[in-house]
């Protein structure tokens, strides 16, 4: 059974009340569960983890290997920001797919650059809680190809 780990960066714990013009309404919780169902459909089984700080989301991603096929990941601001990140997802031989609630391109300016994107599959940005589910989705078909990032 494929195993797919989804990892939330900082913040995204806020989802529900944080900014709801950009983010909307919906819970990490909410989210998490329309995941494990999808997940559950496609034979497959998902872990979700939230972190505000860096190196642990950097430890997560070195450990993925040993327990999954892939990585759905929403890295928020440091996506723009983190080489230690992004070097985690070039390092960890898994195909990674990036994901982001917001369609980063049409915000500030500094949103549209992600370190991450180069060492990713791919990105899926703007569609709101659907980006996880499209991002989960590539994931498992990147499973099926075995691809890597
Ligand atoms: C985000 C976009 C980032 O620019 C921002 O810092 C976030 C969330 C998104 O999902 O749209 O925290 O990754």
């Amino acid at each position: 059974m494929n195993r797919i780990l989804v990892i939330h960066g900082p913040n995204l714990d806020l989802l529900g009340t944080r900014e709801p013009d950009v983010y909307g309404r919906t819970t990490l919780a909410g989210i998490e569960a329309s995941l494990k169902r999808i997940a559950k459909e496609n034979g497959a089984e998902i872990e979700s983890f939230q972190s505000n700080h860096e190196g642990e989301i950097v430890s997560k991603i070195g450990q993925a290997s040993a327990g999954f096929q892939a990585i759905v990941i929403n890295p928020a601001a440091y996506t723009h920001t983190s080489v230690a990140i992004r070097d985690a997802v070039a390092a960890c031989g898994l195909p990674v797919v990036e994901v982001h609630l917001s369609n980063v391109y049409r915000r500030e300016e500094f949103r549209h650059h992600s370190l991450v994107a180069p060492v990713a599959v791919g990105q899926v940005t703007g569609f709101g809680p659907q980006s996880y589910e499209l991002g989960l989705l590539a994931a498992l078909s990147a499973c099926r190809k075995g691809a890597r990032s």
